[in-house]
């Protein structure tokens, strides 16, 4: 088990925050050097952005050399909606932050032809030399990005079907109403997420502490996506002490006061 688990008393958004404010720094991006980020949603997500707004309006942070690449978006959606993840980045990100538009790439969930465009995606990423920091969360059935339980670990950027897990704990988006939420999503694949040179992970709150446990203690395996990272030789796994609850408690582990 190569994955580092690091557990906060603090807020997993903000320690998230300056680690990729810290990371983007020491970087030293340029335009012929930009910083290649894959970028997450979701309310973990949301407490993160949050601080990294703040980073860069106080001026410790700018975004003019980082090239980023959303990790999904759903499929037949509208990219105007509020909860499709075009909105969502543009609402607590992108809106308040200098993100040039030409560096801003989230899959087109209404391409022509999704196959097309998700090799054109991984095409992109690969032109650009690859990921420098995957940033992602992870769902309560351990999914990463969309890859939901059963995606192999050398899948690929593709459509794929949402399980009814994940309709559910999206629902809440949606105003509660679990057919409203898209069926499909385009998501990177995990063979993709796994060519990122640095993976940060952020689990929060005691909904996750069974994906948390399957990602260090358990075997890798398919039906829990997240186990994936312990074939990564820098993966981070970054959770409060609700989602690392059900951890063994006579493994060291590091703990991060914040
Ligand atoms: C969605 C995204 C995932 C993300 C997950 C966690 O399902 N597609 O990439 O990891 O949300 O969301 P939350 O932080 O809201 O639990």
């Amino acid at each position: 088990m190569k994955m580092k688990l690091i557990i906060t008393r603090g807020n997993v958004g903000r320690l998230a925050a300056a680690c990729v404010r810290d990371r983007i720094n020491k970087f030293k991006p340029s335009a012929g050097r930009p910083f290649v980020i894959a970028l997450p949603t979701g309310g973990t997500a949301v407490e993160m952005y949050k601080n990294l707004v703040a980073f860069y309006k106080a001026g410790e942070l700018s975004f003019k050399n980082v090239v980023s690449f959303n990790l999904d978006e759903y499929v037949n959606f509208d990219p105007a909606h509020p909860e499709s993840y075009h909105g969502f980045m543009r609402r607590n990100l992108f809106e308040h932050v200098d993100m040039q538009p030409q560096n801003i790439n989230i899959p087109d969930g209404n391409a022509p032809s999704a196959d097309a465009f998700c090799a054109a995606y991984e095409a992109k990423i690969k032109e650009l030399g690859g990921i420098e920091l995957f940033l992602g969360g992870v769902g309560a059935n351990g999914h990463i990005a969309f890859n939901e339980p059963g995606s192999a670990f050398d899948s690929r950027t593709r459509v794929v079907n949402l399980q009814e897990k994940t309709l559910k704990d999206n629902a809440r988006f949606f105003g509660g109403d679990i057919n409203a939420v898209p069926k499909q999503a385009i998501t990177m694949g995990v063979g993709t997420i796994l060519e990122a040179r640095h993976i940060l992970i952020m689990a929060a709150g005691a909904n996750k502490a069974r994906a948390v446990r399957a990602a260090v203690e358990g075997k890798p395996d398919t039906m829990w996506t997240i186990s994936a990272l312990q074939a990564h030789k820098d993966a981070i796994l970054l959770t409060d002490e609700e989602a690392a609850s059900l951890i063994s408690a006579d493994k060291a582990y590091e703990t991060v006061l914040s």
